[in-house]
């Protein structure tokens, strides 16, 4: 991505002013920032869901504004920050992520996002309005969990917060299943949750739209700065190695 900018009305500030960021093949980025920093914006420019006003994304060489929404789509996969579930069963929405997978996977896959396995053959609704929000996420976050291991080289999974809906007891072994799901495959992740923040081979922290800071975590809890002062701050964050979030920040900024 090259000097992204995006504003959602002509007279919006920019939601991401001047973003440059790459992911290269096999490797994950986590971004970071407080809410309302454009993290979102920058899933839904990747999905394809919004068009940047200025700056370009170019996937495995070619530039996404030449290509059909659609191809982008098959090759830029994962959670948007609201998810869309089809009017199917549970299973079918499951299927969708592994084409081949048994029930007792999808029901072992439904427990480990805290849904009961029983939903299966439920009927999700028009746009899964049948469901809560929560257990649509959730629904979403089990695909993400479902996708093959050995993704073809040129995708790029991108989750948005794809943990945030959980409780902190279990988000963190969600979350460490799914780095471990996702291992080798390009990524994108969006968190508030610094857990596993060390798994990451690069983290870009957001603020106004534009890149604050980035580096390895390890490199980023070395300089003065936003991920930092998060440590200072926050005696349990991750600069002790122990999980922080965000959010709780942003609160009291
Ligand atoms: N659909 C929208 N319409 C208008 N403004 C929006 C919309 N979505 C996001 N914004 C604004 O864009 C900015 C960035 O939002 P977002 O990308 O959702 O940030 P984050 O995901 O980091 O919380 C915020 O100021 C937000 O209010
Ligand atoms: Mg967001």
């Amino acid at each position: 991505m090259r000097g992204l900018r995006v504003r959602y009305g002509p007279a919006e500030p920019w939601a991401l002013d001047g973003v440059d960021l790459d992911v290269p093949p096999g490797r994950r980025v986590a971004v970071v920032g407080p809410s309302g920093s454009g993290k979102s914006t920058l899933a839904a420019v990747l999905f394809r869901f919004r068009d940047p006003d200025a700056g370009t994304v170019h996937l495995d060489g070619a530039d996404v504004a030449a290509l059909p929404a659609d191809t982008v789509r098959t090759q830029v996969t994962g959670m948007p920050q609201d998810p869309h579930v089809f009017a199917s069963t549970v299973r079918e929405n499951l299927r969708l992520a592994r084409p081949g997978a048994s029930d007792a996977e999808l029901r072992a896959v439904l427990t480990r996002v805290g849904l009961d396995p029983a939903l299966l053959d439920t009927e999700a609704g028009i746009h899964g309005t049948r469901l809560s929000g929560g257990m649509r996420r959730r629904i979403a976050l089990a695909r993400a969990l479902l996708v093959p291991p050995a993704g073809r080289t040129g995708t790029l999974l991108v989750l948005d917060e794809p943990t945030a809906h959980l409780d902190p007891g279990t988000r963190d072994d969600v979350l460490d299943d799914l780095l471990s799901a996702t291992a080798g495959r390009s990524l994108l992740l969006i968190t508030h949750d610094l857990a596993a923040i060390d798994r990451m081979d690069e983290v870009v922290v957001l603020a106004g739209g534009r890149v604050l800071q980035r580096g390895t975590p390890a490199e980023l809890r070395e300089r003065p700065g936003w991920f930092r002062t998060l440590g200072d701050r926050h005696p349990s964050a991750p600069v002790q190695g122990r999980p922080a979030t965000i959010s709780s920040v942003g609160a009291q900024r």
